[in-house]
């Protein structure tokens, strides 16, 4: 039988735009879903897709952080008397969802433009004509339809009336209860880096981890993306140069928090979040440092390297020359540690995940940059692992990091895991550079304007006694 394929409006969060086609994308890899495109996204919060399955619509939609929900269109116009019209005569088709024992609920949504709860409620009247024969229930209805006005995105200047209106039947809902459920305002341990929730879960959907993956972070930090990784069913691996982060004795990062717990750790976030039974371990290792057997698979990294701005970037060594400690000391000894350079960081870790990741696995890592310097050439790159994924989110006028979603190919030869001819640029030497510089131009400005100011006063001063 030839399949049915069917409209469905896809209603996104209207948040980290650039991540959203590699996550969709990912999802549709994970779970080989069939879905076709009914017009090319763009920067609008919905898409209008196909699926042939209403099982699938809610397979990629559930697992979305993305994603607020999805609606099997009835309806879809660029005014609402067209609408109202186009409804009144397909009616009849939706019948079987209005059943009398089965409750409902219509939700009013609009987009650019706000409107009172009052205004809505007028809104909503207008469906009256709906032949719906249940009871109004407004939380976990059986049935719940949705109408959406959308005005565009300049929210400044919103047109009177809407784009388009849409209409239809929510078969699901995203991710974003979890969102709220592994906020960082309530979780057990945070550092100064801990990665929020939705990118963390984010992350973890570009690097299709599903259930008994294992899965590992070696800039583990808090665990903040053990955390989203063990939720979608993975066991977790982390490790991290920093003794004190992972035994939870780091200054606390809540500003009203003078110690931390006693029992601050990744483990007990995990025991927090019901998912101790996927968490394999952390380790204190330096990453510059080799630790895993050769043999060692993994079916994703999924990490966050220090990129030397809020943590430092430093690995194991010394500048001495022939440096060695003596046996009455060995005991005792504490590491030295040098400069691990942003360019050394990403080298290792390309090379570290083109070696240990399963043929298919995917790395999935931010990588900080200047936004002047982008361009395609400037991003870390492997023989053996292909770039699938690659947005920007901005963190100031100059600077953004870009997550990147690497799969590997194939299995690399001996000459790939040493290649001295990856080329990656020094962001944190430059940031600094343009951050000394900026100030350098802030004080000059605030030099003059003090200046002036004091010329102005010298001269009005001057005005007054010569009356
Ligand atoms: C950006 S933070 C990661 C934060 C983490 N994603 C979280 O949610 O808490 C980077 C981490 O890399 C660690 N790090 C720095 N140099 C390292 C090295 N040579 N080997 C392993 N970890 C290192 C730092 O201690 C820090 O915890």
């Amino acid at each position: 039988m030839a399949k049915q394929w069917k409209k469905y409006l896809l209603w996104f969060a209207q948040e980290h735009i650039d991540f959203r086609i590699a996550e969709i994308e990912s999802l549709i890899s994970l779970f080989k879903i069939e879905m076709r495109y009914a017009h090319k996204p763009q920067l609008e919060p919905y898409w209008i897709v196909e699926f042939s399955s209403e099982g699938d619509a809610k397979l990629l939609t559930t697992r979305s952080v993305s994603l607020r929900n999805c609606v099997e269109l009835w309806g879809h116009e660029t005014s609402t008397a067209a609408l109202h019209t186009n409804l009144r005569e397909k009616c009849e088709m939706f019948a079987p969802y209005f059943n009398p024992n089965k409750t409902f609920k219509i939700e009013v949504e609009t987009f650019g433009r706000h409107f009172t709860q009052k205004e809505k409620v007028d809104k909503l009247e207008t469906f009256d004509y709906l032949p719906i024969k249940g009871n109004v229930k407004l939380t976990d209805p059986d049935l719940c339809l949705q109408y959406i006005e959308y005005y565009g995105t300049r929210a400044s200047c919103p047109p009177l009336l809407p784009y388009e209106v849409f209409f239809g039947r929510c078969v699901a809902y995203g991710l974003r209860q979890l969102m709220k459920k592994l906020s960082l305002k309530t979780r057990k341990f945070i550092g100064n880096t801990s990665m929020d929730p939705q990118l963390s879960l984010l992350m973890a959907n570009q690097a299709k981890v599903k259930n008994g993956d294992i899965i590992l972070d070696p800039f583990v930090g808090s665990g903040s993306l053990l955390v989203a990784a063990a939720e979608f069913g993975a066991y977790v691996y982390g490790s991290d140069i920093d003794y004190l982060m992972l035994h939870g004795k780091t200054k606390p990062s809540r500003i009203r928090q003078e110690k931390r717990a006693k029992d601050e750790s990744i483990r007990a976030n995990m025991k927090q979040y019901n998912l101790e039974h996927k968490y394999l371990d952390v380790l204190i290792h330096d990453f510059a440092t080799i630790f895993w057997k050769d043999c060692m698979e993994f079916d994703a990294i999924i990490t966050d390297p220090p990129y030397g701005i809020r943590e430092s970037t430093e690995k194991i060594g010394t500048e001495k020359d022939s440096f060695t400690v003596s046996e009455e000391h060995l005991s005792t000894h504490y590491p030295a540690k040098i400069e691990y350079g942003i360019p050394s960081i990403y080298r290792d870790l390309i090379i570290f995940s083109a070696k240990h990741l399963k043929i298919g696995g995917r790395l999935v890592c931010w990588f900080p940059l200047l936004r002047e310097d982008y361009n395609e050439k400037a991003l870390p790159s492997h023989p053996c692992l292909k770039l699938l994924a690659n947005g920007e989110q901005v963190l100031s006028k100059v600077t953004s990091r870009r997550l990147l979603t690497f799969e590997k190919t194939r299995h690399p030869v001996k000459e790939e895991l040493n290649l001295d001819n990856i080329a990656i640029q020094d962001f944190r030497e430059k940031y600094f550079e343009i951050r000394e510089e900026t100030r350098k131009e802030r004080r000059l400005k605030e030099a003059a304007t003090r200046k002036e100011n004091w010329e102005k006063y010298a001269r009005s001063k001057n005005s007054v006694e010569g009356r």
